[in-house]
């Protein structure tokens, strides 16, 4: 099983302990896991070269390359971040519109539909529910076909804060999610939400040509 592991932050935190103890879980060989961290992406300067003339243009695309590869090459995808102001960092914010032109009404990866997705936040008190729903929702948008959400509450404003007994609840629930996926794992397939949005995508693509670009990766596909 390969995996890719987004950390929203570059500290290693509760949320960064949070994410190696399930990683811990899921048990997977060091040389299949690639981490990546996205503090050192610029901003999305919006020119839309991404959509309209190919990834490739992005004047950052050198800063996220890698990354998209081994995403696009995993089995799992892990994203985190900490709940800041009731939402996802800023910098994990930057990366996702970057990912822009992999939405399914773009050029969504043909793997993304087999693959599993996992949401992870930790917050003090509240927002981590919200959070794991967002980067859920991103990754519900380039098409993964199964996503599961980690949110933690941690009642601490650091790792070594975390009280023992909520350390334990989460060290529990890690185990349950890692069994989840392990066993879902090659058995992926994407549910009548995300059917209904590829039918809809698709009638898009063949009546409207707003993109000659994603209209062709359409086409290319097979899909229209
Ligand atoms: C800028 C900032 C904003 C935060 N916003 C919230 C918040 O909205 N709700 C909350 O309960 N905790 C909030 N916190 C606390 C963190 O979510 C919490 O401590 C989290 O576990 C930090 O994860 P980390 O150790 O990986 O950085 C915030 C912390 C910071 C630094």
């Amino acid at each position: 099983m390969k995996i890719a592991v987004l950390h929203g932050q570059l500290h290693k935190g509760s949320t960064y302990h949070i994410t190696h103890m399930f990683l811990d879980k899921l048990n997977c060989a060091k040389e299949d896991t690639s981490e990546f961290y996205v503090n050192h992406i610029n901003s999305c300067v919006g020119c839309f070269q991404c959509v309209m003339k190919g990834e490739d243009t992005c004047p950052h695309r050198s800063q996220i390359e890698e990354m998209i590869t081994a995403i696009e090459a995993a089995d799992v995808i892990i994203i985190d971040s900490p709940t800041y102001v009731l939402s996802m960092s800023g910098q994990l914010k930057t990366f996702f519109d970057h990912m822009g032109y992999r939405y399914i009404s773009h050029r969504p990866h043909p793997s993304m539909k087999k693959k599993i997705g996992v949401a992870i936040s930790t917050t003090a008190g509240a927002g981590a529910d919200k959070t794991t729903k967002q980067i859920a929702s991103q990754m519900f948008w380039w098409s993964v076909g199964k996503i599961y959400r980690f949110p933690v509450t941690v009642a601490a404003m650091n790792w070594n804060e975390m009280s023992e007994k909520r350390k334990t609840k989460a060290e529990r629930k890690a185990a349950r999610l890692a069994k989840a996926i392990q066993h879902k794992h090659g058995r992926v397939k994407p549910g009548i939400k995300a059917r209904f949005m590829f039918f809809i995508m698709k009638q898009m693509h063949k009546d409207m040509d707003y993109s000659p670009l994603d209209m062709k990766f359409w086409k290319d596909q097979g899909w229209i």
